[in-house]
C-alpha cells in the first residue's frame, strides 16, 4: 500500500498525465496512469507538479529588519552595509531567531523548502551564527538551511575576520563566503579571495563568495576566484554570487573570462530583484541594469541560479519569499523571453540551485525525496507569468502547506456571471 499517489500531473519537463507514487518519504514510481492502492490519492487535474523551489542566496540574519533604525535613502549597496552596521549593536539572538522563523514559515507556504543563507561573521561573539544554527536545527523537519560564513566587513579590512570565518565553520556553518569588492583595494580584494579559498580547501568545505557586486567594469575578483578554484583543485565546489560587474565589463575581456570560469566549473548566482534596484545608482541616463550575463553564462555551460538575496532589510524593501517573483524579475531584466529561456528561468529557481547546493535526492525521479509543489499553472512558463498559487506543498510525502485556488468571480453589468480560472 502506497502512502500517497498523485494522478494526472504535468511535470516541468513537459510530460503530462503522470502519476507520482510515494512510499516512506521517497518517490517510488513516476509513470503515466499508474493505478495502485494508496492511503491518500490526489488528482492534480493536469496542473504542474514541480520539485520545491530552492533559494541559493539569502541573508536570514538581516531579514524583516526594514526601517530599523532607518530606511536606506540612497538605495545603494554601500549605504545598506553602513545601515547594517548601525543596526547590528541592537540585534539580539532571540530577535534574529524569531524573524528567521517567521521568514521560514513564509518560505514553506511558497513551496521554498531549501535556502542557502549567508550569515555575518564580523562580530567576534558570532551571535548571528549561533542564532542561525539554532534556526537550522528548529526548521530541519520542514526546511533545509545551508549557512555561509560571510565576513560582511571584509577579511583584510576587518581585524580577526578570517579567524571568525574559521570559528563559524567549526561551529557547523557549511560554506566559506567573502566580499572582495569591499576590501580597501583591488589587490587586497584579490588577496582576500586567495585567503578564503585556501581556508575552504583546508577545511574541506565549499565556497560561495559575494563577488564583483559593483558597476566597476575593471573589477576582476571573479577572475581571481576562478584562478584560485583551479589552483586549489576546488572545481565544482565554488560559487560566485552577484557578479554584477560583468554587466559593465569589456566584451572581449568577458569572452576570455567566461572560458576561465567554465574551466574552473564555477557556479553563478544572480540576484535580479536586489541588483536591478542596487546597481546603476551612480549612473545618469542611460542607467545600467547591473545584472550579470545570465543567458551567456548558461550558454557557456555554467550552472546559474537566481537568488532572492534580501527581503525587507537594509538593502531591499520588498519581497515575499516567492522564488517565482525572483524568476519573473530575472526573466525581464536578462531579457530571457524565448520559450527555452523562460524554461531556463524556472530551472534557475529549482534544479540549478539544487545542483549548486549539492542537494542529494532532489527532483521528481524514482528514489528522490517526496518533496514537491503543486502549482495552479499548466507549465513552468505559466507558473512564472502568474506567480502561480502554491496549491499544495509536500515534503517527504507529508502535506506542509496548502492554499485555495486563485479564482475571481466577476459580476459585470450586462454579462452573465464569469469565473476565470487563472487570475
Ligand atoms: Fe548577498
Amino acid at each position: 500500500m502506497l502512502d500517497l499517489l498523485i494522478h494526472n500531473a504535468t511535470l516541468p519537463d513537459g510530460r503530462t498525465g503522470m502519476s507520482v507514487a510515494v512510499q516512506a518519504g521517497r518517490i517510488t514510481t513516476v509513470e503515466p496512469g499508474l493505478q495502485a492502492p494508496a492511503h491518500e490519492e490526489l488528482d492534480a487535474g493536469g496542473l504542474l507538479l514541480s520539485p520545491p523551489f530552492v533559494d541559493a542566496h539569502f541573508h536570514l540574519d538581516a531579514t524583516l529588519t526594514y526601517g530599523m533604525p532607518r530606511v536606506n535613502q540612497s538605495g545603494t549597496l554601500l549605504e545598506g552595509i553602513a545601515l547594517w552596521g548601525e543596526l547590528k549593536p541592537s540585534l539580539t539572538a532571540d530577535a534574529i531567531i524569531q524573524r528567521a522563523l517567521t521568514y521560514c514559515d513564509w518560505a514553506v507556504a511558497k513551496g521554498l523548502l531549501v535556502v542557502r543563507s549567508h550569515v555575518d561573521t564580523s562580530d567576534p561573539s558570532l551571535m548571528a551564527v549561533q542564532a542561525l544554527l539554532d534556526v537550522k536545527r528548529q526548521v530541519a523537519p520542514y526546511l533545509d538551511l545551508q549557512l555561509v560564513a560571510f565576513p560582511q566587513m571584509g577579511v583584510l579590512r576587518h581585524p580577526g575576520a578570517l579567524d571568525n570565518v574559521r570559528r563559524a565553520v567549526a561551529l557547523g556553518v557549511d560554506v566559506v563566503g567573502g566580499i572582495p569588492h569591499f576590501e580597501r583595494t583591488m589587490q587586497e580584494g584579490a588577496a582576500s579571495v586567495k585567503l578564503l579559498c585556501e581556508l575552504a580547501a583546508e577545511l574541506g568545505v565549499p565556497v560561495d563568495m559575494h563577488c564583483d557586486e559593483s558597476d566597476d567594469p575593471l573589477s576582476r575578483h571573479v577572475e581571481t576566484l576562478a584562478f584560485e578554484t583551479q589552483r586549489l583543485g576546488l572545481q565544482g565546489r565554488v560559487t560566485g554570487s552577484h557578479l554584477t560587474s560583468m554587466h559593465s565589463m569589456d566584451n572581449y575581456y568577458v569572452s576570455k573570462l567566461m572560458g576561465l570560469m567554465a574551466e574552473a566549473r564555477l557556479h553563478v548566482v544572480s540576484n535580479p530583484c536586489v541588483n536591478i534596484t542596487l546597481q546603476g545608482r551612480f549612473d545618469n541616463y542611460p542607467k545600467r541594469r547591473g545584472l550579470t550575463r545570465v543567458p551567456e553564462l548558461m550558454a557557456a555551460g555554467l550552472t546559474v541560479a537566481f537568488g532572492q538575496d534580501d527581503l525587507m532589510d537594509p538593502w531591499y524593501s520588498l519581497g515575499c519569499a516567492d522564488m517565482l517573483d525572483v524568476a519573473y524579475m530575472g526573466l525581464h531584466v536578462a531579457q530571457m523571453t524565448s520559450q527555452i529561456a523562460m524554461h531556463q528561468c524556472f530551472d534557475a529557481v529549482t534544479i540549478n540551485p539544487a545542483r549548486i547546493l549539492g542537494l542529494q535526492g532532489y527532483g521528481l525521479d524514482a528514489g528522490c525525496h517526496a518533496d514537491f509543489v503543486l502549482l495552479q499553472a499548466r507549465d513552468p512558463v505559466e507558473a512564472i507569468r502568474l506567480r502561480a498559487t502554491r496549491l499544495k506543498v509536500y515534503r517527504r510525502g507529508k502535506l506542509l502547506a496548502s492554499s485555495p485556488a486563485s479564482i475571481a468571480k466577476l459580476n459585470l453589468t450586462g454579462r452573465p456571471p464569469q469565473t476565470p480560472f487563472y487570475t
